[in-house]
């Protein structure tokens, strides 16, 4: 246990049982950091309320029993009764040198599980557009987080390559010549858009495309052979955004709607069986309890449709089956826009009814808001479209090229673009990122690519600038026993880097990313007001120079694997 923070809590339980009895000790401390001190505990006004003394009293009571020790080396009591602590040097000076020689205090889980995560989940033939860019970025850093935390991550690329839609593309596609497949991905808005109007207005296109459909469905080879072109060009299309994103997303991750086609009969019987499919107006549906329409109807999933065809419910349902009972998942998420909230917990909820979803496993949906222009209304291009997520890729890369080389011109051309990626993609990633996910966010370019704030631009240059000090000082990296926490600032930073595994663990349960961001700013933060005060290179003895440059690169290291769980490089200059 090397954040303070952690390792105060059972000295507390212990205190808390000396003093009061065992039945107290669940009484949460309530740590904090303070102004005034390390942290601080409002422990002894909630006890006081229990045992009817004065917080005071409490206070001191606990005080005594938590004594004095190298973790607590002082103690006052504050205010009406809030207990500061202030944690010896020694012991975070040998906390920062374990976490340096190992792997920054990120340790595996207590309890390591499969979990399948469900993210970007694009459709076919259609454009990506920035709702996929959100679910792609929360659901990466997420599988990033939980993949540090030792758990056995499960990517889910749960594309919408099946259904209906497809009668009419196929048919288009072949009305335009089969060769056109790869040609027509590149402008796929406009490929599905004209297919869709041939449906609407050519009564004869849509009878081809309605029997296209069922001849997909019986598994037609030819047909299939069609859709699969389709589906082929698709992905090498998403396969080049993710490239372009630096997505770990692959093949081996897509596991489409295509692959519960042969499972939906099964889900319907078994539904069926288990009484808890219904027959309404010629449609096979189920009504989880607890769900209502305005008019306080209880609402249906619609699983089997009066055609007979099967739905995007249905699917879902065979999803959580395979989920838990072939990937042997104990947790699913679903990293997925706000607008299917409703839609998912009937899900959840039917597959609970089902016994798809046992006890022993969760599923969770990790909802997220829009995107909004500088009008604050959904993003658009000027003329007013969707903006397509390649060309918003692009404008990144090509504003953060500008400002590489203004800032850095002696660059050769190679390592300028390379950093010009990591700025550009990075920065549209943690503008992402560090909002709280739950909210709209305002697209801003020039807030998003600033070099201060909380941006990505401002954390990278924090981390070539360390990396600078090493190259000018001609400095190796010292031994982690060298680090000696001394002064304020640097008593300041250590507190914050040993409080890494702590937040990337509170990410992995809580499956908010901004709360990663907003610690690595504090970290940065923390660092430049430690490099102010404290000099590095010029240090007054060498041992302390030692103990300085072991911090930068301690500090370094952390913002460096901090931004890695976000997906996001942080290049050695810039
Ligand atoms: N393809 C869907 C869309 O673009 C998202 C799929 C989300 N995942 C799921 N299991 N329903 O809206």
């Amino acid at each position: 246990m090397t954040d303070p923070l952690v390792a105060l809590g059972p000295l507390f339980r212990t205190a808390i049982e000396r003093a009061f009895g065992a039945e107290l000790c669940d009484t949460d401390p309530v740590l904090r950091s303070s102004q005034h001190a390390d942290f601080q505990a409002n422990l002894a006004l909630p006890l006081g309320k229990r045992l009817g003394r004065p917080p005071r009293d409490v206070a001191s009571a606990l005080v005594t029993e938590l004594g004095q020790s190298d973790l607590v080396e002082q103690t006052e009591i504050a205010g009406p009764g809030f207990i500061n602590i202030h944690v010896g040097k020694g012991w975070l000076s040998r906390a920062l040198a374990e976490v340096a020689r190992g792997s920054l205090g990120l340790e595996p889980a207590a309890h390591v599980e499969t979990v399948a995560i469900d993210y970007s989940s694009p459709n076919v033939a259609k454009e990506m557009h920035v709702g996929h860019l959100r679910s792609t970025i929360i659901g990466d850093a997420l599988a990033r987080v939980l993949e540090a935390q030792g758990h056995r991550v499960v990517r889910q690329n749960h594309l919408g390559d099946w259904g209906t839609p497809f009668g009419m593309l196929i048919e288009h596609l072949l009305d335009g010549g089969t060769e056109s497949a790869e040609h027509s991905v590149r402008d796929l808005n406009a490929f599905y858009q004209a297919a869709r109007k041939k449906f609407d207005s050519d009564s004869g296109f849509a009878e081809r495309a309605r029997r296209r459909v069922v001849l997909l469905q019986g598994g037609d080879p030819e047909t299939l052979a069609l859709w699969k072109k389709l589906v082929d060009a698709s992905k090498s299309y998403f396969a080049s955004v993710y490239a372009l994103l630096g997505i770990a997303l692959g093949d081996a991750d897509v596991a489409g709607e295509s692959l519960y086609n042969p499972l939906l009969a099964g889900v319907i019987d078994e539904l069926r069986a288990k009484g808890l499919a219904v027959e309404s107006d010629g449609a096979v549906c189920v009504f989880p309890p607890g769900f209502s329409g305005r008019d306080g109807e209880p609402l249906p999933l619609i699983i089997q449709k009066q055609d007979g065809g099967y739905g995007y419910a249905t699917t879902d349902l065979a999803a959580v089956r395979y989920r838990v009972e072939k990937l042997g998942a104990s947790r699913i998420i679903y990293v997925v826009g706000s607008p299917q909230a409703q839609h998912l917990s009937m899900i959840f909820s039917a597959a609970k009814l089902a016994g798809w979803l046992p006890a022993t496993a969760r599923a969770e949906h990790v909802a997220f808001g829009s995107v909004l222009g500088a009008d604050k209304k959904m993003l658009k291009t000027r003329a007013g479209e969707t903006t397509r997520l390649i060309d918003l890729l692009d404008e990144a890369v090509s504003r953060a090229r500008a400002i590489v080389a203004a800032k850095n011109p002696s660059l050769d051309a190679v390592e300028q673009e390379a950093i010009a990626r990591a700025v550009g993609i990075g920065a549209v990633k943690y503008a992402d990122l560090s909002s709280d996910r739950i909210k709209d966010y305002v697209f801003d370019w020039d807030r998003m690519l600033a070099f201060e704030g909380n941006t990505a631009p401002y954390l990278q240059y924090a981390h070539a600038r360390i990396r600078s000090i090493f190259r000018k000082g001609e400095a190796a990296v010292p031994p982690p026993s060298a680090i000696v926490v001394t002064e304020p600032a640097e008593k300041a930073l250590a507190l914050r880097l040993l409080a890494f595994p702590t937040v990337v663990g509170d990410v992995a349960t809580t499956l908010h990313p901004h709360k990663l961001c907003g610690y690595l700013f504090e970290l940065a933060t923390a660092f430049s007001a430690f490099y102010e005060s404290c000099p590095v290179l010029k240090a007054g003895t060498p041992a302390e120079r030692e103990s300085r440059l072991a911090l930068c690169d301690l500090t370094a290291r952390v913002i460096e694997r901090g931004l890695g769980l976000l997906g996001i490089e942080a290049p050695e200059r810039m």
